[in-house]
């Protein structure tokens, strides 16, 4: 049945829950950096999917994957094994460090199973609170919006659950403070993507890292954002010579399909014995096959490099781009682009040009375009921010 955009608009209004801050517009297709919309106008995305879509809209080795699979089998409980789950826990283990893999749906999922692992490991010491950082985002469940440093997620929902404590970013200091006897697991984005785009400082990680194997307890990366070759590394914590003892990823992983996944370190990696953690749909057939090929890709078409130069492409430019700019941050193609001036007009006259990106928190336009962005298209994309921006 063909809806016109003014259908589609009266019918999300009538039946979709309001919980989201939505444009108009409508989008029927992607492919690669660009979607399109019902009356087949074209944009450029700087911000395909929030970072789902990282490697473009329907990758071919991703599409090909699915339809592949799909004729094979969708899904197959956790009660069984199937090769594919094997081949990509097995891959993302090989990439990351040694340990193990539990798969779930989403970033908020993966971080639930974080919290849960922490919780069980700092429990025969009677440690079960979690330290996280002003400004972090890790998802919108009751815990992940506790864990969460950003008042205005967790605003209307106490009482919240009891355990976490917060820290400020890059501030060693004030998480000494917060350190305490019932201290589980430090969590924490090596660059923060919804606060704005911020790195955490290369020593500040490495103080941690210390901090965490002193009082033997974990230190947990939230790589939901910067994982998957987003940074330039196929994750972030590649930057800083710091190896986490668990790890979060989702978004990207899926090429577009939900998945979530946290990664364990060795030491901790089978403290969730049979009963203690599931997800009916995690690990499937279809996203392990999708995951498969987004991993193939960012190989095979070396899309690390790719992220590499064009990320250091970008940034330049946008540095010298308008007199607004008043400072680009980040590493890759995570690049946070700070303005003088309220973000929000310039995403919606971008859009009205025909390029969509994101702003979060107030002044920062994030830039995140898919890893096989090519120089035209950054020329392109950057052409229409100088026209927004002057
Ligand atoms: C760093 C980080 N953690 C967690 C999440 C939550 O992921 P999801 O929306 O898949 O639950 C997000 C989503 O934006 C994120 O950026």
């Amino acid at each position: 049945m063909h809806m016109t955009e003014a259908e589609v608009l009266q019918t999300y209004q009538k039946y979709v829950v309001p919980s989201y801050r939505r444009t108009n517009l409508c989008l029927v297709k992607g492919n690669g950096a660009w979607v399109t919309d019902t009356r087949g106008k074209r944009y450029l995305d700087f911000f395909p999917g929030w970072a789902v879509s990282g490697i473009g809209h329907c990758h071919p080795r991703v599409v090909k994957a699915i339809a592949e699979q799909a004729k094979k089998s969708i899904h197959f409980s956790n009660n069984f094994l199937h090769p594919l789950q094997a081949q990509l826990a097995e891959k993302l283990i090989r990439l990351s460090f040694p340990g193990k893999i539990f798969f779930a749906n989403s970033g908020a999922e993966a971080n639930e199973a974080a919290i849960k692992l922490a919780r069980l490991a700092g429990r025969p010491n009677g440690r079960y609170q979690i330290i996280s950082f002003t400004g972090s985002f890790h998802g919108r469940t009751l815990a992940t919006l506790t864990m969460t440093g950003q008042h205005k997620v967790q605003k209307g929902f106490s009482p919240l659950p009891s355990g976490f404590r917060k820290a400020k970013f890059n501030d060693l200091e004030s998480v000494k403070k917060v350190l305490g006897p019932k201290t589980a697991a430090i969590v924490i984005e090596p660059i923060q993507g919804e606060g704005g785009v911020n790195p955490a400082r290369p020593g500040f990680l490495k103080d941690l890292r210390r901090l965490c194997t002193q009082h033997k307890i974990l230190l947990i990366f939230d790589e939901i954002q910067t994982g998957m070759g987003r940074t330039g590394k196929l994750f972030a914590f590649q930057h800083y010579q710091v190896t986490p003892d668990a790890m979060t990823l989702a978004k990207t992983l899926g090429g577009g399909v939900p998945i979530g996944a946290i990664i364990i370190a060795e030491k901790y990696a089978d403290l969730f014995s049979p009963g203690t953690h599931a997800s009916t749909f995690g690990g499937g057939p279809l996203v392990c096959a999708a995951a498969l090929a987004v991993l193939e890709a960012i190989e095979k078409e070396k899309l690390l490099e790719n992220a590499v130069s064009m990320g250091a492409y970008l940034q330049e430019r946008l540095r010298k781009i308008s007199p607004l700019v008043k400072e680009v941050r980040g590493a890759g193609l995570m690049i946070g682009c700070e303005l003088k001036v309220p973000a929000a007009a310039i995403t919606e006259e971008a859009q009205k040009n025909g390029l969509l990106v994101n702003c979060t928190q107030y002044n920062v336009l994030r830039v995140m375009p898919p890893l096989t962005l090519t120089r035209e298209q950054a020329d392109l994309g950057l052409s229409i921010l100088k026209k927004c921006l002057n």
